[in-house]
C-alpha cells in the first residue's frame, strides 16, 4: 500500500501503535463474506471476468478454511484483517486478487464487517435471552403456589407470588430482546459502495450486494455511511442494559440467599467456598455478574467519548470501537450462558418465603382499603391504620390479633368481617387488575408466555 507514495517504511513503533489485526481478526468471516459479494458485484459491472471472480471466491474460501483451522499466519505488518486477507489472496491467485479492492475502501469495508458482526451477535444474544426467559418460566410453573413478601426499599411491603417476581424477570429480558430487535433495524444497512467517503467512479450495484449479504437496506449517503457508528453505540448500550438487569437480578438472589432471608439456595456447582472460613458458601457467580456491569458501562462510555467531536466521515479514531464492542459481547454472552445454566438449579424455599409473607403488617394497606369500602376517605383510612400499626408495635401485638373491640375504639366502622382482611390468599386473589399478582393473572401470564416462548432448552 505504501510502495507508490512513500519512500520510507512505517516506523516500527508507528506500526505497532496502529496495527489492529490483533483485535479485528475476529471479523475475518464477515470480511471474507463481504469480499465475495463485492467480487460478484465487480463481475456484474464488467470490471473483472467471470473467471477472475471464481478465482477470487475460491481463493477467499481457502483463506477462510486456513483461518478456521488455525493455520493462517496473521502479520501485524499488514496492519489489519482486511489487508491480511487481501494479501493472502494475492499471494495465492495473483492479479485477479489485486483487482478485488476496486471501488472499495477499508473505510466502507470495516463498516460492512462491523455491521455483519453486530447483526450476527444481535441474533445470538436474542436467542440467549429467550433461553434465559424459559428458565424463569419453568420456575414460575414449578413454584406457582409460593407466596412471598414483595419489598420496597428492601422493607417488607405487600404479599406477592414468587411466580409474579419470576414473570417480572421475563418482562425485563423481553424489553432487552425488543431493544436488540430495534437496534437491528439501524444495523441492517449496507455501507459497502460508499468507498473512502465519496463512492467511486466505478459503479457497482449496491442493491445486488445487499441482496447477496442479506441486508434489508442500502445506505443513502456515502459520507454518513463511513462515519456512522450509531449501531455500535446502540448495541453496546443494549448490552449494558442487559448487564444492568442481570446485576439487579443477581442482587436479589444474593440477598435472598443469605441466612437472614433464606428464600433461595444456589446449587453447589455454582457456589464457591472460602479459603479461610470452612462453613462459607458464597454466591460468587452472581457477584461477578454484578461486578462486570462496570466494564459494560465503561465500554459504552469509551465509544461515545471516542465519537464525540470527531470530524464527519472516516477518522482513524474509529478503530478504537472494536475492543470495547468485543469486550461487551464477550461479557454478556458469558453471563447469559452462565445464568441459563445456574438459574434452573436454584432452589426456592417455599416455607421461608411463606413465613415471611404471613407477617400481618403486609396487609395494613388491605386494612385501610377495608375502611375505604366502608365509605372512609383513603387519606383518613391510611391515618387510622397507621395509628393501629403504631399501637400494635407498642404492645407487641400482631395486626391480625387485635380484638374487634380495640379496633372499634379507633374506628366504629370496623366490623366482624374485618377478620377476612387477614387472609393472604384472599388478599392476593383480590389483586386482579391487569398486571397485578392475583393467582388468576399469574396463571394467565404463564400460559401466555408459554405460547410466546415456545418449548426448547
Ligand atoms: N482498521 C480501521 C478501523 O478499524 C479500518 C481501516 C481504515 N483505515 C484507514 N487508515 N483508513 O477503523
Amino acid at each position: 500500500m505504501r510502495k507508490g507514495r512513500f519512500r520510507k517504511p512505517l516506523a516500527k513503533s508507528a506500526a505497532n501503535y496502529s496495527e489492529s489485526v490483533s483485535v479485528d481478526r475476529r471479523l475475518f468471516r464477515h470480511d471474507i463474506a463481504g469480499s465475495i459479494a463485492h467480487a460478484a458485484a465487480l463481475a456484474k459491472a464488467g470490471i473483472i471476468s467471470a473467471v477472475e471472480q471464481k478465482k477470487i471466491e475460491s481463493g477467499l474460501r481457502e483463506v477462510d478454511r486456513e483461518i478456521r483451522a488455525g493455520e493462517f499466519c496473521w502479520d501485524k505488518a499488514l496492519e489489519d484483517v482486511h489487508m491480511n486477507i487481501e494479501n493472502a489472496l494475492i499471494q495465492r491467485i495473483g492479479d485477479a486478487g489485486a483487482k478485488l479492492h476496486t471501488a472499495r475502501s477499508r473505510n466502507d469495508q470495516i463498516s460492512l464487517d462491523l455491521r455483519l458482526y453486530v447483526k450476527a451477535e444481535i441474533k445470538r444474544s436474542s436467542l440467549q435471552l429467550r433461553k434465559l426467559q424459559r428458565t424463569f418460566l419453568k420456575h414460575a410453573q414449578k413454584y406457582i403456589d409460593a407466596v412471598m413478601p414483595g419489598y420496597t426499599h428492601l422493607q417488607r411491603a405487600q404479599p406477592v407470588l414468587l411466580a409474579h417476581y419470576l414473570l417480572g424477570q421475563i418482562e425485563v429480558f423481553a424489553r432487552d430482546a425488543e431493544r436488540l430487535a430495534d437496534c437491528l433495524k439501524r444495523t441492517d444497512v449496507l455501507p459497502l459502495g460508499s468507498g473512502a467517503l465519496a463512492g467511486s467512479t466505478i459503479v457497482v450495484d449496491r442493491e445486488f450486494i445487499a441482496g447477496q449479504l442479506g441486508f434489508a437496506r442500502v445506505s443513502q449517503n456515502s459520507l454518513d455511511a463511513v462515519s456512522d457508528r450509531d449501531f455500535v453505540c446502540e448495541f453496546v448500550f443494549s448490552l449494558a442494559m442487559i448487564g444492568m438487569h442481570l446485576s439487579r437480578l443477581s442482587e436479589d438472589l444474593i440477598v435472598w440467599s443469605t441466612r437472614e432471608f433464606g428464600f433461595v439456595e444456589f446449587s453447589e456447582e455454582f457456589s464457591t467456598g472460602s479459603s479461610l472460613m470452612p462453613q462459607k458458601k458464597n454466591p460468587d457467580m452472581a457477584e461477578l455478574a454484578r461486578g462486570k456491569t462496570g466494564r459494560l458501562y465503561g465500554n459504552l462510555m469509551s465509544i461515545l467519548t471516542m465519537l464525540k467531536a470527531l470530524p464527519s466521515s472516516y477518522n482513524r479514531d474509529l478503530q478504537e470501537d472494536k475492543e470495547a464492542l468485543f469486550d461487551s459481547v464477550d461479557t454478556i454472552s458469558a453471563a447469559l450462558d452462565l445464568f441459563s445454566k445456574m438459574l434452573p438449579q436454584l432452589k426456592f424455599n417455599r416455607d421461608r418465603m411463606k413465613a415471611a409473607a404471613m407477617d400481618s403488617n403486609l396487609l395494613a394497606t388491605d386494612l385501610a382499603e377495608y375502611l375505604v369500602r366502608k365509605g372512609m376517605p383513603f387519606r383518613e383510612a391510611h391515618q387510622t391504620v397507621g395509628k393501629i400499626v403504631a399501637g400494635a408495635l407498642k404492645t407487641k401485638t400482631k395486626l391480625n390479633a387485635i380484638t374487634l373491640r380495640d379496633l372499634k375504639k379507633i374506628s366504629p366502622q370496623f366490623d366482624l368481617d374485618v377478620a377476612k382482611v387477614f387472609d393472604i390468599r384472599r388478599s392476593l386473589a383480590a389483586r386482579d387488575a391487569t398486571g397485578a399478582p392475583s393467582p388468576k393473572n399469574v396463571t394467565a401470564q404463564i400460559k401466555s408466555w408459554r405460547a410466546r416462548l415456545g418449548r426448547g432448552g
